[in-house]
């Protein structure tokens, strides 16, 4: 059952596996074998995907912004005896503009989703890590977690830093090796999240990343045990250059970039 340490036939939850990250993370564990449990609130795409899959694809219809739906999911998965080995919390959302625009139902459904239902799932699953003596997490952060302030996106990247932060910190804690944890910080990637047509054509090449080759460089960091990953060249350059700006001229390019992204649906609630 083991690999190099790591297992395989692996039993792994997905939030989000409904479309963008979760849909390509889910896809490839499915490819290798594995049996994933699939979290999202869209019945119709959970339903395709468990088809597609057999039994290799678990659903579940789950509003994360709604406690109670967490602790009946949680419920749910202790009495049909699944302990999975791997937890991707991925399942996030964004909005882009100016921060008074949001309405402040959008910003707390937004913590719900980003912040509670991601440390409610990492609380839980470590404890049962704990219990075993092995386990696996993936919270799916961001590079905007890096970034000292997200203009046109502030609420969005202030979550992104919270599990960052949580996940580092809870990796730093973990003494047992056969528990491994990983903050996957991806750049813009080609999903619903930034509501972009593809244009495969500069300058967007240079820093946008497949959701693909973000769940696979996700896995195979977690794999080695890194504590971050950081899926693409531009990303990873980008992450230490940064250093060297001073912070206003950083916050100033962030909102440029940002501002590139103006017209796009980011996903609201
Ligand atoms: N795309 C990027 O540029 C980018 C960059 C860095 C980080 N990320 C992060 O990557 C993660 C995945 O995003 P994505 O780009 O793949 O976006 P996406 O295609 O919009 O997928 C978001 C997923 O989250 C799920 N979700 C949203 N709200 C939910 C809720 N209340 N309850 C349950 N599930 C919910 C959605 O499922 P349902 O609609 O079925 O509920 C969907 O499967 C997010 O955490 C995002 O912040 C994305």
């Amino acid at each position: 059952m083991f690999d190099n340490q790591v297992k395989v036939d692996m039993l792994v939850l997905i939030t989000g596996a409904t479309s963008g990250i979760g849909k390509a993370f889910a896809d490839m564990f499915i490819r290798q074998g594995d049996t994933v449990i699939c979290v999202g609130r869209n019945p119709s795409e959970l339903q395709k995907l468990s088809e597609i899959a057999g039994g290799r694809a678990v659903p579940f219809t789950v509003d994360l912004a709604i406690e109670s739906e967490i602790d009946h999911f949680l419920q749910n998965l202790r009495e049909r005896e699944f302990f999975p080995d791997l937890v991707i919390n991925n399942a996030g959302f964004g909005f882009h503009g100016l921060y008074e625009t949001a309405g402040q139902d959008c910003y707390d459904r937004m913590e719900d989703v980003n912040i509670r239902a991601v440390s409610r799932l990492t609380y839980h699953f470590y404890q049962e890590f704990l219990r075993k003596g092995a386990g696996g997490l993936i919270n799916v952060a961001s590079v905007a977690g890096f970034y000292p302030g997200g203009p046109l996106m502030t609420q969005y990247y202030a979550t992104k830093a919270f599990v960052k932060s949580l996940t580092l910190g809870l990796a730093a804690e973990n003494t047992n090796p056969a528990i491994k944890i990983t903050a996957l910080c991806p750049g813009p990637t080609w999903t619903g999240f930034t509501g972009m047509q593809n244009p495969r054509r500069f300058p967007f090449t240079l820093y946008m990343t497949t959701p693909e080759a973000v769940a696979r460089q996700g896995y195979r960091d977690w794999q080695k045990g890194r504590l971050v990953s950081v899926p693409g060249m531009f990303n990873k350059i980008m992450r230490v250059l940064r250093i060297f700006v001073p912070l206003r001229l950083e916050l100033l390019l962030i909102r440029r970039f940002q501002a590139r992204l103006k017209g796009s649906s980011i996903n609201t609630p």
